[in-house]
């Protein structure tokens, strides 16, 4: 079965599918997105994507094409022709195809567009092992609560996290860790699960969401407050959140060694009962 892709209310294998140069996604990466993936074939935590699909759109004024069960319906249907034992969907929208003008066009229809693949899980040996991240300056713009097709800040921090042999680019704003260019940061202090809390200068996970309430469960500590850099450093363990990193152990940061350099007990914990509540 090919990949498969969706524009506006049509599936096609991805290879056909197209979206025209002048369309507003291409031209200023005026669009939100979305990514899910399923677990035993099933869309993981759908109805939060697509409550914070419609939190996206509405913060750029971008009228929403089908509502969040005509969604769900497409999200199951492309899942569904795609036949992979696990996928990853990615929902796009743009405010549309016009003569490029920055100001909004009067009336044009916004493009919808979905793609379906294979999904494949981190390498084991990064989960067993833990990975290493790079901090850099945030250069971000101010709304990271919008999940936004405009990602060049999120490319650039990654590949240069990249070069450096580092797994993640962690992003810091006024000395605070704010989050990962692909994922949520969390750390482990005296205890405590610290993490940056809901807001502009993040996107709120869902996998975030998810960790936090089975870590409360767990009568783990939840501290939602900044992490300074210097606090980054001397945590006791740290791990990373996000639909394809899932809750993934950081070992390094930069130069600097976290904990003993082994994933930490917290950081697995919380891993085993996500994996628990998968039912896998
Ligand atoms: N990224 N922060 C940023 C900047 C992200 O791009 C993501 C997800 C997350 C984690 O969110 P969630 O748990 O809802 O996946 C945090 C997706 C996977 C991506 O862009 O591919």
């Amino acid at each position: 079965m090919p990949d498969i892709g969706f524009v506006n209310g049509r599936f096609m294998p991805l290879r056909e599918a197209m979206v025209p140069v002048e369309d507003r996604g291409f031209q200023f990466g005026d669009g939100v997105y979305e990514v899910i993936r399923t677990y035993c074939g099933a869309p993981f935590q759908l109805e939060a994507h697509l409550a914070r699909l419609e939190r996206s759109a509405r913060a750029i004024e971008l009228p929403l094409s089908f509502t969040s069960q005509e969604w769900a319906r497409y999200v199951v249907e492309g899942i569904r022709i795609g036949g992979y034992a696990e996928s990853k969907v990615y929902i796009q929208l743009t405010r549309g195809v016009a003569p490029r003008e920055h100001q909004f066009p009067a009336s044009v229809r916004p493009t919808t567009v979905m793609t379906v693949r294979e999904m494949h899980s981190v390498d084991a040996r990064l989960r067993t092992q833990g990975v290493g991240v790079l901090t850099m300056e945030d250069l971000r713009w101010g709304r990271c609560d919008i999940k936004s097709v405009n990602l060049l800040a999120n490319v650039m921090a990654r590949q240069r996290a990249h070069l450096a042999g580092a797994f993640e680019a962690v992003f810091v704003r006024g000395g605070e860790v704010t989050e990962g260019a692909v994922s949520n940061v969390m750390v482990v202090m005296q205890g405590a699960l610290v993490t940056e809390p809901e807001g502009e200068r993040i996107l709120s996970g869902v996998t975030r969401d998810v960790a936090l309430t089975l870590a409360r469960k767990e009568g783990v500590a939840v501290q939602e407050r900044p992490i300074g850099l210097d606090e980054l450093r001397g945590a006791d363990e740290m791990f990373l959140t996000g639909t394809t990193v899932e809750i993934l152990p950081v070992v390094r940061v930069d130069d600097a060694v976290v904990g003993s350099g082994k994933p930490g007990d917290i950081t697995k914990m919380l891993y085993d009962r996500f994996q628990r509540s998968l039912g896998s």
